[in-house]
């Protein structure tokens, strides 16, 4: 029996026959502004599952706690279920986004060192930026724990900026959730995909991400399929 006990605008969480263990389900949903933009995009949902899988395995690999077991087929993963923190882990190595807006930046400014951002996950909000002492205050997390999620998410990133360098693609920017195991600690969780990461072929800036999605600038799963293969070749 596997029931489905949440889901996402992208995702389906399913129970397994471990308590602790999910079957993650990919679906083609994909969403911009805020979720009012939301469309169906043929096998983008398999794609990201192996993009997903790919990074994160990576991750476990180089010291990182993720919760990634394995991907069992085309659209679905396993993953040890947590708790999930209620923020969103922003890392930018140059300004793109609502960076770029807030300050008025050129697009792809570069950030004298990486900027690490948090974004309280609320719906009804509309996902806040929340200063860390927005979130100790509003107590969404203690002092300790929020440290460790920037300590972790710039980790994240030079992995990763050292990976996609090899690829010949710049990480620009990206998002990252974690969440609390079993044991009380803190892995990072969600998913790694040209859905949460900003990510330009390194001799054109070309988008190889969901940006292309968002500006309504054509068919973006050439650029999903050109990192999955470079991912491939690269690991
Ligand atoms: N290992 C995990 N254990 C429990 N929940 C998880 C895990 N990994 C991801 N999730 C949660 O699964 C849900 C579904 O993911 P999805 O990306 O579809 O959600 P979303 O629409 O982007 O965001 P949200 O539902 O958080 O507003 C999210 O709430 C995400 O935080
Ligand atoms: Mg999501």
């Amino acid at each position: 029996m596997t029931t489905l006990v949440a889901s996402g605008k992208t995702k389906e969480l399913y129970t397994t026959d471990d308590s602790s263990v999910l079957r993650v389900h990919y679906t083609d949903h994909t969403t911009a502004g805020d979720g009012l933009r939301n469309e169906l995009i043929e096998n983008k949902g398999a794609v990201n599952n192996e993009i997903s899988s790919m990074i994160f395995t990576y991750l476990n690999e180089n010291g990182v706690a993720t919760h990634f077991i394995e991907r069992v087929n085309e659209t679905d993963q396993l993953n040890k279920k947590v708790e999930m923190i209620p923020l969103e882990v922003v890392i930018r190595n140059f300004a793109a986004g609502h960076f770029q807006k807030r300050f008025g930046t050129d697009y792809l400014q570069t950030l004298k060192e990486p900027v690490v951002e948090f974004f309280y996950k609320d719906n009804d909000l509309h996902d806040p930026i929340v200063t860390k002492s927005d979130a100790i205050g509003l107590d969404l997390i203690e002092a300790d724990k929020l440290a460790q999620l920037e300590k972790d998410g710039l980790k994240v990133n030079q992995i990763l900026t050292e990976l996609f360098d090899k690829m010949n693609v710049t990480l620009v920017d990206f998002k990252l959730e974690f969440g609390i195991n079993e044991d009380g600690e803190i892995i990072l969780a969600d998913e790694i995909s040209p859905d949460s990461c900003r990510l330009l072929d390194k001799d054109t800036n070309e988008s190889l991400d969901k940006d292309v999605f968002r500006k309504e600038a054509g068919d973006m799963m050439p650029g999903y399929l050109e990192i999955l293969n470079r991912l491939r070749a690269a690991i």
